[in-house]
């Protein structure tokens, strides 16, 4: 889809491939990139981990892994 006056701000053929690619990277280790995530999301904003039943009343360090 390239970009018209009637998608201004909407994503262009490059960046929708560029978006797709990147799920490959990811996906290449889920687990320890989904982790990442998370962590990341914890760290910047704490309370966010207590919404998580199975995460609340661990200490943030016990859920980090890395392969
Ligand atoms: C494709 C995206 C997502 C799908 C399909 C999805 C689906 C679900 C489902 C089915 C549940 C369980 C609901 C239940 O227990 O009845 C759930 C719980 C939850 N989701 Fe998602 N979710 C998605 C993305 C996210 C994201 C990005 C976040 C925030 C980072 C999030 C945060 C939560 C939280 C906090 C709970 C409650 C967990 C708990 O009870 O311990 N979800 N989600």
């Amino acid at each position: 889809m390239a970009e018209t006056q009637q998608n201004v701000g909407a994503l262009t053929d490059q960046e929708v491939k560029l978006l797709k690619d990147s799920w490959g990277i990811l996906a290449e280790d889920k687990k320890t990139n989904g982790v990442k995530l998370f962590m990341k999301l914890f760290r910047r904003f704490s309370k966010a981990k207590e919404m998580f039943r199975m995460f609340k009343d661990k200490p943030l360090e016990a859920l980090d892994y890395n392969g």
